[in-house]
């Protein structure tokens, strides 16, 4: 098998593209390095430099590496930037995937991986959350992914295509400092951004109804992650027609303030963070039910929050996400709740 990664030089994108090279699978890598890295890329892979906007490009880039299933990372993720730049979402996450699915169906590949996010459930009702829970994305971000699945599912129903969409919870972590998230709009960036400016990291709200008054989210390892798109195309290399939607995260969560202590142990740094108010749209809980992608894929995460934040910290200090991280500064905190 054959896998053309979409965002294969981005954060995410290089895991799994790494993990499928592991796996035994051939990788080709799709990405306009807007965002991504081609150092990421390794050497091995082909890597064609282009937007999955330009359907010309992107059956040029299927066809010319025989290419028999799609992994499509490539998307816009930040919520906050997605409230300011809607229209510039919708196009790059819902055309872009209507523009893979169109390249897709003219050149007769017909399995695709989607990287769908836990942003579509927007504030949940229950702590822990299935597949079958409603989708009711907050944020212009959560219902491009939305948009996004209900597309593949037409074109698998439709077109007999095999296709399964994961959806992220809170992806943290690198296999490999090299690899570490250089996008620092998140909470483990933003704090180990606070500790190197001797700052105080912040906490958007104490006062929610959970075991200690802060937020609690289901921390997932990127390496995690990306092993369980490896058990998604195993999934679909031998398989039919299927349309499959599957939660990725631990099972279990942490709060905000169990992070930072975690934080505190590994660096050696005082994490005693300054209370924000809360940022407009967070649930006080978001945490997966992950038992259908053990039932169907036969994965589960393996790395636990120490690992998480070991292998974070270690990313934070070799890369050089520190000039492009947002200082931390209350003033910036604005309606979303979300730094500028
Ligand atoms: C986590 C918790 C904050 C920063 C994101 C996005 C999206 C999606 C999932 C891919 C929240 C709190 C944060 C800080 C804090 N990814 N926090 N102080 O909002 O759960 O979801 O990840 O699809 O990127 O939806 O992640 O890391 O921003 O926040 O207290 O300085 O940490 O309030 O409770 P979030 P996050």
């Amino acid at each position: 098998m054959t896998w053309l990664v979409t965002g294969g030089a981005g954060y995410i994108g290089s895991h799994v593209v790494r993990s499928l090279i592991d796996a035994g699978q051939g990788v080709v890598v799709l990405d306009d390095l807007s965002t991504g890295d081609a150092d990421r890329v390794p050497s091995s892979v082909p890597l064609v430099q282009g937007s999955v906007l330009d359907g010309a490009g992107v059956r040029a880039a299927l066809r010319g590496s025989a290419v028999t299933g799609v992994v499509h990372l490539a998307a816009k993720k930040s919520v906050a930037e997605s409230v300011a730049q809607p229209l510039h979402y919708h196009r790059e996450n819902v055309v872009g995937t209507l523009t893979l699915l169109d390249a897709m169906a003219a050149e007769g590949v017909s399995r695709l991986v989607f990287s769908s996010s836990a942003a579509v459930y927007g504030s949940p009702d229950d702590d822990s959350v299935g597949e079958d829970a409603p989708a009711r994305p907050q944020s212009p971000y959560g219902r491009t992914k939305l948009m996004s699945e209900w597309m593949v599912e037409d074109a698998a129903e439709a077109l007999g295509l095999a296709t399964v969409c994961l959806r992220y919870f809170n992806v943290v972590g690198c296999a490999d400092p090299e690899l570490a998230d250089t996008g620092g709009t998140n909470l483990f960036p933003l704090v180990f951004r606070a500790l190197a400016a001797g700052e105080r990291p912040v906490v958007f709200g104490d006062d929610y109804p959970t075991r200690d008054g802060t937020c609690v989210r289901d921390y997932i390892h990127v390496q995690d992650l990306a092993e369980a798109h490896v058990a998604a195309a195993r999934l679909l290399d031998t398989s039919g027609p299927r349309h499959e939607v599957v939660n990725i995260g631990c099972g279990r969560g942490y709060t905000v303030r169990e992070v930072l202590t975690t934080i505190g142990r590994v660096t050696g740094r005082d994490t005693t963070p300054a209370i924000l108010p809360r940022r407009p749209g967070d649930p006080a809980g978001m945490v997966a039910d992950a038992s259908l992608a053990r039932r169907l894929l036969g994965w589960t995460a393996q790395r636990d929050l120490t690992a998480m934040v070991e292998s974070a910290w270690d990313g934070a200090q070799r890369s050089a996400p520190w000039s492009r991280v947002p200082t931390v500064r209350t003033d910036d905190v604005h309606e979303w709740g979300l730094l500028t």
